[in-house]
């Protein structure tokens, strides 16, 4: 169970607080008395969660890249973090075809930049590297629920860098850590749904962008099957895997992230629920001949049930729920999004 009164005073790095996983992420922290330093690029995109949360009045937000280690070593020399949570990244499938070479500058030399600062900054004691269900090497082989242990090569230059991220991050630890008081993990978590997202060629967004337009929703791949979760569920198990190892080396690992069989649905699946929630609103299937993208993909999230005791908390029509409610509250009044991010927070986490 997560002792979130753990992370009051603490000193907590974190990269990537401008994005959509970083923002919520930095909120609950927040909320729970942390001392946050956020390390991240200006935010993706414009809508963007983390100006409507108002979250950067509440922390220490330093604007950088992660591929600028003389700067990076400044902040952490400065700051003297206690945790580190790396998510910066860039995070798209179809961006990664178009600028491989910033994809891969940014995900694997950003990360070696990162576990350099922490190698040499000993408050460290727990450093958790986010990456991604894509790292595995996927032949869409039907109803294949990857396991920790299996091959990473990922397909794309997103997914692969996210592979090679892991693999620095592996070498790191055995190299560097393996008897010093700073534990490394990995979390490698399904696709996360939920409100504030504003990303380009991510389905939810897509979704939203169409009902604000009032036009139809196009569906690239409604036969894909992803675990699609709540962004708040894999947050949640980031913020415990970054305590219990902090407090016991034991627990540090390579962990999959990911929702039930029984909420693993296909892209068109999730459109339905999407349709059926917010009422009114239709999609058709559009393919756009884009670049290739796994047909099948999803986790076998054992591992991590059985070392934390973890179990999702919401399936996905409560999921799609919030999302919903969310939108509404962004479409009528954009202020009211911190509290609407309280209010899912607390219903989430009680
Ligand atoms: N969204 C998902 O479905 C999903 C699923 C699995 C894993 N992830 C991983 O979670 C993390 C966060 O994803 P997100 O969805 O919040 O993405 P996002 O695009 O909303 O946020 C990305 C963050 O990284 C920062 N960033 C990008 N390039 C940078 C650079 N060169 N230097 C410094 N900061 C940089 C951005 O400023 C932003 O703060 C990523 O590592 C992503 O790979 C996301």
């Amino acid at each position: 169970m997560l002792n979130l009164s753990f992370y009051k005073g603490k000193k907590v790095l974190l990269t990537g607080h401008t994005g959509f996983k970083g923002t919520w992420l930095t909120k609950i922290l927040v909320q729970n008395g942390a001392i946050v330093l956020g390390y991240s690029l200006n935010p993706p995109t414009e809508p963007n969660l983390f100006t409507l949360s108002k979250v950067e009045n509440s922390i220490r937000s330093v604007i950088g890249d992660v591929r600028d280690y003389e700067h990076l070593k400044k902040v952490f020399d400065e700051f003297q973090p206690e945790i580190v949570m790396h998510l910066a990244a860039q995070p798209l499938v179809r961006d990664s075809y178009r600028e491989p070479k910033y994809t891969y500058e940014t995900n694997v030399l950003g990360t070696v930049n990162i576990l350099e600062c922490v190698r040499q900054t000993p408050s460290v004691k727990s450093f958790l590297n986010v990456t991604t269900d894509k790292v595995y090497l996927n032949d869409d082989i039907p109803d294949h629920p990857f396991r920790e242990d299996e091959a990473l090569d990922g397909y794309d230059p997103y997914s692969n860098s996210k592979s090679c991220s892991e693999l620095v991050t592996h070498s790191y630890k055995k190299s560097f850590f393996a008897d010093r008081d700073c534990s490394i993990s990995t979390a490698r978590a399904g696709n996360v749904i939920g409100g504030g997202d504003f990303a380009k060629d991510r389905i939810i967004p897509d979704c939203i962008r169409s009902v604000e337009a009032g036009r139809e929703i196009i569906v690239r791949n409604p036969l894909s099957t992803r675990p699609y979760q709540h962004v708040l569920e894999p947050l949640y198990i980031y913020l415990d895997i970054c305590q219990k190892q902090y407090e016991n080396k034991q627990f540090e690992g390579y962990y999959n992230i990911g929702p039930d069989d029984c909420d693993c649905v296909t892209t068109g699946d999730l459109v339905d629920l999407f349709c059926k929630a917010w009422g009114n609103v239709r999609w058709k299937n559009q393919n756009d001949g884009g670049p290739h993208e796994a047909a099948f993909l999803k986790l076998d999230n054992s591992k991590i049930k059985k070392v934390f005791g973890w179990k999702p908390r919401w399936h996905i029509e409560k999921t799609m729920e919030q999302i919903v409610a969310f939108t509404k509250v962004y479409l009528k009044n954009k202020e009211m999004i911190p509290e609407e991010m309280e209010r899912e927070i607390k219903e989430f986490f009680k």
